[in-house]
């Protein structure tokens, strides 16, 4: 399995980056790998209510049409992320928008929300089987004239079928998506959210969390605002991060002035960076999603201890191959009991202070 597994994800990397990816997503819908069984007692959590096998969740993205996230629960991963999702389908950006930088493990993708839009992608998710934590990342159409509206019909739409709602504000790709991260257009926002809960769950009987998604490109009042917002608020939490505007790369790497969100391994240090800072702001009880740059245990481990309660990944996948879920799991579960904790919960913001003091290197 190693082996085919090495030998599928070589040859992806010989395909142009967005066929491979649709290869891999038709890959998964018609010879969907067995189940892998993990049985990893010291990784489970109740999260939100919600029971988490392990802590290595697939980011949003990678699924964005909601086509395969049971084969991906299959292979490993503790939860799935699906979306971005907007009301109406939308093309994205012209092609190419999405560029393999090998040597440094990292991506830059100027997709701008490509998908099937809600009502197909509504239809996928009622016809699926149920198994595991599904989450659902909701944003707002391009041409939107009010985006926060947007969001609303995400909420009503997809209530019934969500585990949680992560509320998709930090795409780089769409022209002023990431104001929304401001003071005020985010408390509009966040009430907006919860009141369409609200209604949804006199109907419906249930309480998807709601996660917002966030930057990893904000300076400290912005982070400042955005914690205080989240308090006051009532949402259940952050993920931390989405991809970044910066280039943490040398100058003279091939593709590096594309434009685009800048995600993989040199992503980690930021966005551990910042989400370390915002655990500090939110306090212990908040709960906090770490993404960027996880291709390891050893890298998983560090963004717990940084702040997060769970974590995801993406670009991770493209260069290890869907063996990495397993992988990782197999060794943070060794870890966490040489380390000599029972659960992997106990780890969370050990090394929060000493992350939150790292410097970013631009
Ligand atoms: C993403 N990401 C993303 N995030 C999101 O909230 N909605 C989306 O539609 C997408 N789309 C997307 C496409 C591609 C090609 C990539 C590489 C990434 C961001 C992703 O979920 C994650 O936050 C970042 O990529 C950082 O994690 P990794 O990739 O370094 O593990």
């Amino acid at each position: 399995m190693k082996l085919t597994n090495f030998a599928l994800t070589k040859a992806a990397r010989l395909l142009d980056p967005e066929t491979a990816h649709r290869a891999a997503i038709s890959f998964l819908k018609i010879a969907p790998l067995p189940a892998i069984a993990l049985n990893h007692t010291n990784l489970v959590q109740t999260v939100c209510g919600l029971h988490f096998p392990n802590p290595i969740g697939l980011g949003a993205g990678f699924d964005k049409n909601a086509e395969v996230p049971s084969a991906l629960i299959k292979r490993g991963f503790g939860f799935v992320e699906v979306g971005t999702i907007t009301p109406k389908p939308q093309l994205g950006n012209a092609k190419p928008r999405l560029f393999r930088l090998a040597q440094q493990k990292a991506l830059i993708n100027r997709f701008g929300f490509n998908n099937d839009g809600m009502d197909v992608v509504l239809k996928r998710i009622a016809n699926r089987p149920t198994n595991g934590v599904l989450g659902i990342n909701i944003g707002a159409n391009k041409d939107s004239d009010d985006r926060i509206a947007d969001y609303v019909k995400g909420v009503h739409a997809f209530q019934q079928f969500a585990s949680y709602f992560t509320i998709n504000i930090s795409s780089p790709n769409t022209p002023g998506l990431r104001a929304l991260q401001t003071r005020d257009a985010f408390l509009g926002l966040t009430e907006a959210v919860l009141e369409a809960r609200a209604i949804k769950t006199a109907e419906t009987g249930k309480t998807p969390p709601v996660f917002v998604k966030i930057a990893p490109d904000l300076n400290e009042e912005e982070l400042d605002s955005i914690a205080a917002v989240a308090l006051k608020s009532g949402i259940d939490g952050l993920i931390v991060s989405n991809t970044t505007l910066a280039r943490p790369i040398p100058v003279e790497t091939l593709l590096r002035n594309e434009p685009g969100g800048f995600s993989g391994a040199p992503l980690f240090d930021r966005s551990t960076i910042i989400l370390a800072k915002m655990r500090q702001r939110v306090g212990t009880k908040m709960i906090l999603i770490g993404v960027g740059g996880i291709d390891s245990a050893e890298r998983a481990l560090q963004k717990i201890e940084a702040g997060a309660n769970l974590v995801q990944l993406y670009t991770g996948l493209v260069y290890c191959g869907f063996e990495l879920a397993h992988q990782i799991c197999d060794e943070l579960s060794k870890l966490v009991t040489l380390n000599g904790f029972e659960n992997i919960g106990q780890i969370t913001s050990l090394k929060t202070d000493e992350w939150a003091a790292k410097p970013i290197i631009e």
